[in-house]
């Protein structure tokens, strides 16, 4: 019988706690589980991690999870799941205003391939105010971020930002 493969697409920069939640919880919908990091070389933005030491990062979170692969994909998620079988999206929801953005995106991916369904997970509340965004920005600015991300990621991030922060004299 073949694999069920499951999505689950973002930007990842960093992986968050929330997002672990996540591709875990996907683990029960699907046999194996891609945390794909979309790369977009059109767009490119003031980011913390590149896309590559976005995978790296996911991958070393993982490594005790053989059903989790880290993958990066360039161009649209449809292509892209046509490309590795999958047939399920798996997104995190924390927010009124996330489920619009969602919900217009699982849409104009079924209609661009037909079959691929999204399915739209609530965030457990420990993680629900967490967002990579937020900490980034908290991190760079010398606050800690301990509580919203593995530790493998959290020692990547203080080496990324340590010259600064050891600077500025924060984190000591
Ligand atoms: O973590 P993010 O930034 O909210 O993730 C958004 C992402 C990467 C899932 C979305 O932008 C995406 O799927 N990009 C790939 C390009 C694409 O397919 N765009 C059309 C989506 S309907």
């Amino acid at each position: 019988m073949s694999k069920r493969i499951a999505l689950v697409p973002g930007s990842f920069d960093p992986i968050t706690l929330g997002h672990e939640d996540i591709v875990r919880r996907a683990l029960a919908l699907a046999d194996r589980v891609v945390v794909a990091v979309a790369h977009n070389p059109q767009q490119p933005r003031q980011g913390m991690f590149t896309v590559d030491e976005r995978v790296a990062l996911i991958a070393e979170v993982f490594a005790a999870e053989p059903r989790v692969e880290a993958a990066a994909f360039q161009g649209l998620l449809v292509d892209y799941a046509r490309k590795r079988g999958a047939h399920l999206v798996v997104r995190g929801v924390r927010s009124v205003a996330d489920f619009e953005y969602e919900q217009q995106m699982s849409m104009m991916n079924r209609t661009l391939l037909a079959g691929l369904e999204t399915v739209l997970l609530a965030p457990d509340p420990a993680h629900a105010f967490v967002s990579a965004t937020l900490v980034r920005q908290v991190a760079s600015l010398g606050g800690h971020v301990s509580p919203f991300v593995s530790p493998a990621v959290l020692h990547r991030i203080h080496e990324k930002l340590g010259g600064q922060a050891k600077q500025a004299g924060v984190w000591t």
